[in-house]
C-alpha cells in the first residue's frame, strides 16, 4: 500500500510540476484552443458541457471524426456554441500536428483510446480522455510508462470524481459519519426496448456506408473484418471494441469507491453472468447480466452487481460503515442512514437520517470535470481524475473480465503489476 501510494505521490507532484511548466505556453489573455477526437454522442455531449460550463476561457476550434455525417455534427454543434467555424479533420494525426490546438479531448471507443492518447501525449497536447484510458492491461501500462514522462495534463473522463454528491460523501465518511468502512455495494440496473440504447442498441444512421464511415480508421488496431454497420455504431456490444458492463459502466463505479474511500485497486476479482437478456436476434459478444466480487488489500470488499433488463433499482453506490450507510444514487440523490441496532453507541443513534437531491447532477459534475483539466493546464489545481486513478479503474475492469472469461478468480500483484489467474 505504501509503495502505491509513495509512487502515486510522485506521480501527482510530477503531474503538477508538469502543469507548471506546462502553463506559460497559454497566454493569459488568449483562450485555451480544444481539438475534438470523435463527434458521436460524447464528443458532441462534451462539447455542450464544455460551452454550458466553461465558455470565455476556451473555445473548441478543431474537431475530427471518421464518419461524415458526426463530422458535420460537431462542426455544426461548435459553430452555434461558439459563433466560429472549427477546423475539421478526417485523421485525428493531422488535428495533433497542428500547433494552435493546445488541449485535445479523445470521446472515440474504447479500443481506440490508447493508441490516440500515446499520440497525443507525443504531441505535447493536453488530453481529457474518456474512460477506459486503453483495452487491455498491457496498453494501459504503456500508458502509464508514456503519462510519467510526459508534461500533457491528462484528466480521464470518470467524471463522477467532480460531483459534489460524491464529494460531500466523501467528506462525511473522513470524518467518521459511516465508522469504518469494509464494504461497498455497486449496482447499475436498466432496462430498454430491444432497439433501445440502454440495450446498447444506439441508432445506426441510415445513410452510413464504407464511404462516409471509414472502417479502417474505426477498427484501427482491431483484427481485420469486412464493414459492419452494426460494429461500428454499436462497438460496446463486441469483445473487440469494449469490454462491455466492465469498463463502460462499473469502471465509473470502481473509480468513484475508490476516489470516496481512498483505495486503489483489487487484490482478487472473480466474475460471473454472460447474455441472458437480450438473447432474440442479438448477436452481441459482452454479457447484460454482470456481478463481481472485489477484495482489496485492505480488508475492504466490493459487491458489483449489473443487469440490462429491469431498471427498478437504478445505479449508485452504498458505502456501508460499521455506523451507517451513504448512498449516491443515480448520481443525483446522496441519503444517510445510521445504523440502528440494539445497543449502538449514543453519539450514532442521535444522527439523523438525510437526503439531497440535485437534478441534472451528472451535467454539473461533466462540467466542473473539465474545469478541473483546464484549471490544472493553467496550473492552478490538480486534475481530480489523474492517469493513475484511470489505470486502477480499468485494471478492475480488465481483470473481471479475464475472470469470467476464464471462470477463474484472478489475482492482482501490485509491485509486480501483473495479474495472475487463480
Ligand atoms: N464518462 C461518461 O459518462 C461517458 C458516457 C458516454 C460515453 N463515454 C465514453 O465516450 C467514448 C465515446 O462513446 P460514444 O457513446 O460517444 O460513442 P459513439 O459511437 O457515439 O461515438 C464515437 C465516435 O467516434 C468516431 N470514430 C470512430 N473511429 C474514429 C477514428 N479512428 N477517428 C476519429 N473518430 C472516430 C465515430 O465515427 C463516432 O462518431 C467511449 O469511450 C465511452 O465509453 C463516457
Amino acid at each position: 500500500m505504501s509503495e502505491i501510494l509513495s509512487r502515486r505521490n510522485l506521480l501527482e507532484q510530477t503531474a503538477a510540476m508538469a502543469a507548471a511548466a506546462a502553463a506559460p505556453a497559454l497566454g493569459q489573455n488568449s483562450k485555451m484552443s480544444i481539438g475534438m477526437i470523435g463527434a458521436g454522442g460524447r464528443g458532441r455531449y462534451l462539447t455542450e458541457r464544455a460551452y454550458a460550463g466553461n465558455a470565455g476561457r476556451m473555445d473548441v476550434t478543431a474537431v475530427c471524426d471518421a464518419f461524415t455525417s458526426n463530422l458535420a455534427r460537431g462542426k455544426d454543434l461548435i459553430q452555434t456554441k461558439s459563433g466560429k467555424t472549427p477546423k475539421t479533420f478526417a485523421d485525428y494525426r493531422d488535428l495533433l500536428n497542428d500547433k494552435t490546438i493546445d488541449l485535445v479531448v479523445i470521446a472515440t471507443p474504447e479500443h481506440l483510446h490508447h493508441r490516440m492518447l500515446l499520440d497525443a501525449i507525443a504531441a505535447g497536447k493536453h488530453v481529457y480522455v474518456e474512460k477506459p484510458l486503453a483495452h487491455t492491461v498491457e496498453e494501459a501500462q504503456e500508458i502509464m510508462k508514456a503519462a510519467a514522462k510526459s508534461k500533457s495534463v491528462i484528466q480521464v473522463g470518470t467524471q463522477n470524481r467532480s460531483n459534489s454528491l460524491y464529494q460531500m460523501a466523501r467528506t462525511m465518511i473522513h470524518q467518521g459519519l459511516i465508522g469504518p468502512c469494509h464494504y461497498t455495494r455497486a449496482f447499475w440496473y436498466r432496462n430498454a426496448l430491444p432497439t433501445g440504447a440502454g440495450a446498447w442498441r444506439y441508432p445506426v444512421p441510415a445513410d452510413a456506408t464504407p464511404q462516409n464511415a471509414d472502417w479502417a480508421k474505426f477498427l484501427g488496431p482491431a483484427p481485420k473484418r469486412e464493414f459492419d454497420k452494426n460494429r461500428y455504431f454499436q462497438w460496446r456490444l463486441y469483445w473487440d471494441y469494449s469490454s462491455g458492463i466492465a469498463t463502460d459502466l462499473m469502471v465509473h463505479q470502481t473509480d468513484v469507491t475508490a476516489y470516496v474511500l481512498d483505495k486503489s485497486f483489487p487484490e482478487t476479482v472473480l466474475a460471473s453472468g454472460g447474455v441472458y437478456r437480450w438473447t432474440v436476434n442479438d448477436d452481441r459478444e459482452v454479457p447484460d447480466t454482470w456481478s463481481v466480487l472485489l477484495d482489496y488489500s485492505d480488508k475492504f470488499h466490493v459487491n458489483y452487481s449489473c443487469y440490462l433488463g429491469n431498471a427498478k433499482f437504478g445505479y449508485g453506490e452504498q458505502f456501508m460503515g460499521d455506523e451507517g450507510t451513504i448512498e449516491v444514487v443515480n448520481r443525483s440523490t446522496l441519503n444517510f442512514y445510521p445504523e440502528t441496532y440494539q445497543g449502538i453507541p449514543a453519539h450514532v443513534k442521535e444522527r439523523k437520517e438525510m437526503s439531497v437531491t440535485i437534478p441534472n447532477n451528472d451535467n454539473l459534475a461533466v462540467e466542473a470535470h473539465i474545469r478541473n483539466w483546464l484549471n490544472a493546464v493553467e496550473g492552478k489545481e490538480k486534475v481530480i481524475a489523474p492517469v493513475q486513478a484511470g489505470y486502477d479503474a480499468a485494471i478492475a475492469g480488465f481483470l473481471s473480465v479475464i475472470s469470467y472469461k476464464q471462470g477463474k478468480k484472478v489475482k492482482w500483484d501490485t509491485k509486480a503489476d501483473k495479474y495472475t489467474v487463480l
